[in-house]
């Protein structure tokens, strides 16, 4: 595996591949559902390309950039291991210059749900990404579903700024209780890690409801709500069409259940497709 700082490196060490390229964007603090998107581009792809960069435009005033967690080291290992043909991993100074072409968030959908309880997020978040696409060469990228809204808009980005990059969207990975895998679970005290299983809980609790006939956004809401009562603040509670626009009964096929909700230190965010 090759690890690479700088832009002219990746250039240099991109130029050398030929065939399909796949690429996972990461911040690091590397997790089983890191590498679940990584595997599935081992086997889809000739070339693989991971970054770890934590990037600070995507974090908001009084956020955890300064505490996010990086473990470097073994980050490495894990990408060794999982056959890695290129690690870039550059500073700040290597992807931004002062005073900046931005790109910013779509009207609606980039300011809704996360965009509106993080307004600035995923301006930061595009920005990132089109660079990493644009410097990576790659052909195929891979994204979580557990970040429904950022995997939606990246779309739309590539679909908008006719970039030549499939986005190939990967199933949530959960550890054997049902919590969502995010590099911020660290930060969760036993106690915490308990309490924060009623985010998946109250997801498999609306499964079930549309699964017998009750469609109504509202009775699933409430009973979702106060399956949430552990978690110490929630922020919201959504069930939107693939569009992220508000819906009033389940569309199967074309729903997203989402909830976001302070659980000690981590705002923890998870979601369902039905
Ligand atoms: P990060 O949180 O490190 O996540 C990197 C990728 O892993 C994202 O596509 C995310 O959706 C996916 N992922 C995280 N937890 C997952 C889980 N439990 N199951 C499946 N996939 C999971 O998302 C980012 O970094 C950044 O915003 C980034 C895209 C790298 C831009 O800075």
């Amino acid at each position: 595996m090759l690890i690479v700082k700088t832009i002219e490196e990746l250039q240099t060490a991109k130029k050398m591949l030929s065939g399909s390229i796949g690429f996972i964007p990461t911040m690091g603090a590397l997790h089983h559902g890191h590498l679940s998107l990584i595997r599935k581009a081992r086997e889809e792809n000739e070339h693989l390309i991971v970054s770890i960069f934590v990037n600070p435009t995507q974090f908001l005033e009084g956020e955890d950039l300064e505490a996010y967690p990086r473990k470097d080291e073994a980050d490495i290992k894990i990408c060794e291991l999982a056959k890695v043909d290129i690690l870039f991993m550059p500073t700040s100074a290597v992807m931004y210059e002062e005073d900046e072409l931005c790109i910013g968030a779509p009207a609606v959908r980039g300011y809704v749900l996360e965009g509106a309880k993080r307004p600035g997020h995923f301006d930061g978040m595009l920005q990132v990404v089109m660079k990493l696409l644009n410097v990576s060469g790659a052909t195929h990228a891979y994204f979580g579903k557990k970040d429904a809204q950022q995997l939606a808009l990246i779309t739309q980005m590539t679909k908008n700024y006719f970039m030549d990059v499939h986005i190939i969207p990967c199933e949530i990975v959960r550890d054997d209780r049902g919590l969502a895998l995010s590099s911020r679970n660290v930060y969760l005290k036993e106690d915490e890690r308990e309490r924060a299983l009623c985010l998946s809980r109250a997801l498999k609790k609306a499964t079930k409801m549309v699964m017998s006939g009750e469609l109504s956004v509202e009775k699933i809401t409430k009973m979702m709500s106060e399956e949430l009562r552990d978690a110490d603040e929630v922020e919201y509670i959504a069930i939107v069409n693939r569009e992220f626009q508000a819906l009033e009964t389940v569309e199967i096929g074309n729903t997203i259940i989402l909830v976001a909700a302070w659980v000690g230190k981590p705002r923890l965010i998870d979601n369902l497709w039905i």
